[in-house]
């Protein structure tokens, strides 16, 4: 376990935060999350990291859940607090023998877009597009860090986005190629829905690669 100083907490609408911390000797791969919480507090949390790998500082992107506990805790913090840090954990990684070769499919409902956010910072010469899946525009966190043309936004609230439906609406009408490498974070509904679409589209197991939030 670290101790990690709050440099900044930068709002990006009314409910969601990214925490940038400071880095000190850190290291992860892309895609993997660490857990959060209060110095001596039991109550932790799992958190995707959201920069990448290559910036100075570490930083995770919160949305605060109504009636949730750490979330919301977490948005009071100052900068110059201390937040204890554990990991990094998880699988959710690229693969380096893909990464210049490979078509990529990154699908993400919400703050699920976290560790997309990760890769495409890490490798900017990704070949990817990503679908992202949220109830209304607000929540297209920090939309122009993706290439023109790769960002699909699924507003379902609300005819704003690229697309009015959810992700898995917009996968059905647009199908993928079998040779595609597939990344789903979110929620488990959606991940297990786009699972079906993307295996009768013609991709086999080994190509998709999930993360469960909630
Ligand atoms: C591997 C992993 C990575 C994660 N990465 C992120 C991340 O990058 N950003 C992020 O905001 N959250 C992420 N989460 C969810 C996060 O760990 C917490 O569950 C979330 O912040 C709620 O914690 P809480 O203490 O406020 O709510 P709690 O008091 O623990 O729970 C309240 C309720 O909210 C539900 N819930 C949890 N997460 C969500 C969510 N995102 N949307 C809707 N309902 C939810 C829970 O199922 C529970 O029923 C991740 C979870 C996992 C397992
Ligand atoms: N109080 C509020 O005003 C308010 C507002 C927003 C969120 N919340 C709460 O915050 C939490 C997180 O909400 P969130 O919007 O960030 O995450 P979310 O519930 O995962 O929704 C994100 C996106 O995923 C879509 N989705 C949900 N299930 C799906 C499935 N099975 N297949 C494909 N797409 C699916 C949603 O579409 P749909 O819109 O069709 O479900 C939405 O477009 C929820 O618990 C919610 O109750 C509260």
């Amino acid at each position: 376990m670290r101790s990690h100083k709050i440099i900044e907490i930068r709002n990006l609408n009314p409910s969601t935060y990214v925490i940038q911390m400071e880095k000190n000797n850190f290291t992860f791969k892309t895609g993997q999350y660490i857990t959060l919480g209060f110095s001596g507090s039991i109550d932790r949390r799992e958190y995707s990291i959201y920069s990448s790998e290559k910036d100075k500082y570490l930083e995770v992107l919160i949305k605060e859940i109504d009636e949730g506990l750490v979330s919301k805790k977490l948005r009071k913090c100052k900068p110059g607090d201390f937040l204890d840090v554990d990991g990094p954990f998880g699988h959710f990684s690229l693969r380096e023998n893909e990464l210049e070769t490979k078509k990529f499919l990154f699908i993400a409902t919400g703050t699920g877009i976290s560790p997309i956010h990760s890769f495409v910072a890490t490798h900017p010469n990704l070949n990817y597009t990503l679908i992202h899946g949220v109830r209304q525009e607000n929540e297209a966190y920090e939309r122009d860090t993706y290439k023109n043309g790769n960002y699909v936004l699924c507003t379902s609230r609300e005819n704003t986005g690229n697309f009015h439906g959810r992700v898995t609406e917009y996968l059905k009408l647009n199908p993928v190629s079998s040779d595609t490498i597939c990344y789903l974070c979110g929620n488990c509904h959606m991940i297990y829905e786009a699972y079906d679409i993307l295996e009768k589209q013609g991709i086999t197991l080994g190509p998709i690669h999930t993360e469960v939030y909630f």
